[in-house]
């Protein structure tokens, strides 16, 4: 048989599906209880939200709205290309100014995502001469960093800054990385970030900080982790964060240095080659940020709430935003949550390979605005799922 551009193919070769693989993985996966499975929502939903990460309830506020908007008014509906040639507009700017403001550092660089900020920022601080200690509970985009840094990666156990401190001061290399998350974000605990910045820095080394899961929720008025903690604005310390969670809109940042923001800018692949941040995002961002800024308490609210679930789901009073509840068994986990949406509950769902086996969950979120009638319907939808799937725990 002859082929598109004239040269001869076996048709045996044509026959054989070369994607069969799917088909297996999908029939193991489908066997573990591991399938995934994309629900579209509605736009008015008449359940109660607790899979989102909109923490301070503000993607659908009238400001956040507004601010958006008007930036697609004035912008545009695209950045029209990298920010280095056409993406920049003075909105992105502000943004960066307003933000590192908010945290208490010297300066920012938004990008397209939380995702391409972390790829960016570990890609462009490390190579094959460095070496980088990422906690085991780092999120996936600080994993994959790594593995594209081609620097030389060690895994130190979650939360072991022992660990952090011997790696370090045993490496060759002379550049070195810390990575961990503030929040991590499947069960919601906190980094060490003052004792790791310790050993981080007597050990010559720069300390990374996912803040996805503290900014808005964490430290005063939601300035997240790293400055509750009273670390902002140290030199050897790099926060990241998403716009996607508290800010209620899409895109990502590197808070940091004026020498950093400048390294990035000339060196960090995601920033380079990548469509600036669209302008609805960085408009609708600057409108939650300002609401944030003058309602402070929203972020204390969401820590009450967090509280408030916990509380009638029977595990300890958490120090996020984040209750996670451990079922063990992905298909129990899988079948509580779908419990919980029959019931007009919306909750996350962890499995494998996000959370390690036998440690399958539902993850809640707590929002700021949730009123005392929706903490009433969560009381008693969570009280029968939860009970019967223990139940059901007990037996096996
Ligand atoms: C800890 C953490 N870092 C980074 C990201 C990625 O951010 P984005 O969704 O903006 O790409 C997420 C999740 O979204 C996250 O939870």
């Amino acid at each position: 048989m002859t082929g598109l551009n004239g040269v001869q193919v076996s048709s045996s070769a044509v026959t054989t599906d070369p994607l069969s693989w799917l088909d297996e993985r999908a029939t193991a996966r489908t066997a573990a209880g591991l399938r995934r499975h994309l629900r579209v929502r509605e736009p008015e939903q008449a359940s109660i939200d607790l899979a989102s990460n909109d923490y301070l309830g503000l993607v659908r506020h009238p400001e956040v709205i507004e601010g958006a908007i008007a930036a697609v008014r004035r912008w545009g509906t695209g950045s029209t290309g990298s920010r280095l040639v056409t993406g920049t507009t003075a909105e992105h700017e502000l943004l960066e100014t307003e933000l590192a403001e908010f945290v208490g550092a010297e300066a920012g660089l938004v990008f397209a995502s939380g995702y391409a900020a972390n790829l960016g920022v570990v890609t462009a601080l490390a190579g094959r001469d460095s070496f980088i200690v990422s906690d085991a509970g780092s999120h996936a985009s600080l994993v994959d960093a790594c593995r594209l840094s081609r620097a030389r990666i060690a895994v130190a156990p979650h939360r072991d800054v022992a660990a952090v401190d011997r790696l370090l001061d045993e490496r060759v290399e002379e550049r070195a990385l810390v990575l961990t998350d503030s929040v991590f974000s499947a069960d919601g605990d906190l980094a060490p970030l003052a004792d790791l910045h310790r050993v981080t820095r007597a050990n010559g080394a720069v300390l990374v900080v996912d803040e996805a899961h503290g900014l808005g929720v964490r430290g005063a008025g939601g300035r997240g982790l790293v400055h509750e903690l009273g670390l902002a604005g140290q030199p050897d310390l790099v926060i990241t964060a998403t716009l996607s969670k508290a800010f209620a809109a899409q895109g990502g940042v590197v808070l940091a240095d004026n020498r950093i923001r400048a390294h990035l800018i000339d060196a960090a692949r995601t920033f380079i080659f990548d469509t600036g941040l669209a302008p609805a995002a960085v408009g609708a961002a600057r409108a939650a940020l300002s609401l944030l800024r003058r309602d402070p308490a929203m972020a204390t609210r969401v820590l009450d709430r967090a509280a408030d679930i916990a509380r009638v789901a029977g595990v300890p009073e958490p120090t996020s935003a984040v209750v996670s509840v451990v079922l063990g068994d992905a298909q129990r986990a899988y079948d509580a949550a779908q419990a919980c949406r029959a019931r007009g509950l919306e909750v996350g769902c962890f499995r494998p390979p996000s959370v390690p086996e036998g440690t399958s969950r539902l993850r809640l979120t707590a929002r700021a605005d949730l009123t005392a009638a929706e903490l009433d319907t969560i009381a008693e939808v969570l009280g029968e799922v939860l009970a019967e799937a223990r139940g059901d725990a007990l037996v096996v």
